[in-house]
């Protein structure tokens, strides 16, 4: 089966963890923000880096946009002729240059074809060429047979694929994990949930679980808990340590939340401890953490204050995968996010560990379609970007 996947912001974080849990190879960039995926089944609300993803239906090698939209009405008034009960549908195009009324008219020009045959049809007005994953969430469009969105995307090469959508991010859901739980704590930063998704596909995308187990997920900087909480949505056990008792009580109370909120028992642990000493009960089957990222800044430091901050990062990072090296076995994955910072001109300075990762034993993952140097993740306004690492132990 083939799928396209619309990417997030950040189109690299999506294509890596895709890459990830697919292999390499399963994983075809197509255009700027979509990829394609050859996979038996696509679930989504496992991606924090896919807004999202439908089943290919068919390719065509159009000269211009009512080509396409020819095809459309021709495919779907056949399609649904005799269709029972009402369409709701909904139109995106992706990385053609067309605009929101040629798309609407699309729609239009199937709408009356169908109302010949009695099939009533909701279209739903497109205001952009593109539906925002908002408005197909709460539509709920691709979650049932008469809910419909088409994904049409134009490749680098000009040819043109017409998917049925699956599902699109549940934006609600990551709200209320974010925003709704009891400790948050905004010194400490919040990692986003869909980050802290990506970041456990980049470590445990190839892991299988031994029969009847779980893999145990080791966050040993888990603040407030996000990444145990995401881990253990994601079927796995949640181990989280940290150097401040407060974050390993908020760890503990946020996903306390998180079983009523989802009716569920998870599997859990955390406890208190420095990552540069540290010993971890075993076992450890990934490693998955946002490090300490040192002070948060509103505007870029001063040479001496960068200087300072990042020596002391680095110390701590570096201290922690020197002790972490020791306790887990060769071949278990890491992804760490490590702090970058931007200057003015957007420039970046990384930490020193990041340059001679190798001496400490861990060999960088090589992705087949974008390199470990796109893993950053930040907002135009973010001084400190988490720069991610991804990571296995020799
Ligand atoms: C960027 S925050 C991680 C936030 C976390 N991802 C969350 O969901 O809230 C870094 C965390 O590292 C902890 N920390 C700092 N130095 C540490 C050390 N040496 N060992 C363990 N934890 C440490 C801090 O207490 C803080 O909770």
């Amino acid at each position: 089966m083939s799928y396209i996947a619309i990417l997030g912001r950040q189109p690299a974080l999506g294509t890596a963890e895709l890459e990830r849990t697919y292999g390499g190879k399963a994983v075809t960039p197509i255009s700027l923000q979509s990829v394609i995926i050859d996979c038996e089944d696509f679930e989504i609300q496992r991606f924090g880096g896919v807004l999202k993803a439908g089943k290919i239906i068919t390719e065509l090698q159009p000269s211009n946009w009512r080509q396409v939209s020819q095809r459309i009405v021709q495919l779907y008034s056949d399609k649904w002729s005799s269709f029972e009960g009402k369409i709701t549908l909904g139109i995106s195009v992706y990385d053609f240059v067309v605009s929101n009324r040629e798309v609407q008219q699309a729609g239009i020009i199937l709408k009356q074809k169908l109302k010949k045959h009695n099939v009533s049809l909701r279209l739903i007005p497109n205001s952009d060429p593109t539906l925002s994953t908002a408005t197909s969430h709460h539509n709920k469009l691709g979650l049932s047979p008469n809910k419909v969105e088409l994904i049409i995307v134009r490749t680098r090469e000009g040819k043109i694929y017409i998917a049925e959508s699956t599902g699109s991010q549940n934006i609600t859901a990551y709200a209320e994990r974010d925003q709704e739980r009891p400790k948050r704590d905004a010194f400490v930063g919040m990692l986003p949930p869909k980050l802290a998704q990506i970041m456990i596909n980049l470590a445990c995308g190839q892991l299988k679980p031994e029969e009847g187990r779980k893999l145990v997920v080791l966050d040993p900087f888990c603040g407030t808990g996000v990444i145990p909480q995401e881990a253990v949505l994601m079927g796995h056990a949640a181990y989280g340590t940290d150097l401040s008792e407060k974050m390993v009580e908020y760890s503990h109370a946020n996903i306390e939340w998180l079983e009523k909120v989802y009716h569920k028992e998870f599997d859990y642990k955390f406890s208190h401890g420095d990552a540069m000493t540290n010993k971890w009960q075993q076992p450890i089957n990934a490693v998955v953490a946002e490090t300490y990222l040192g002070q948060p800044f509103s505007a870029p430091p001063s040479p001496a204050k960068l200087e300072e901050v990042v020596k002391n990062c680095d110390h701590i990072i570096t201290e922690f995968l020197r002790n972490l090296g020791t306790q887990i076995k060769p071949g278990t994955p890491v992804c760490i996010a490590v702090p970058a910072w931007r200057n003015k001109e957007g420039r970046f300075t990384h930490l020193p560990i990041t340059s001679i990762i190798a001496r400490f034993g861990y060999k960088p993952h090589e992705f087949t379609n974008i390199s470990q140097n796109d893993l950053l993740y930040y907002r135009e306004d973010q001084v400190v970007a988490r720069e991610l690492l991804v990571l296995t132990r020799v």
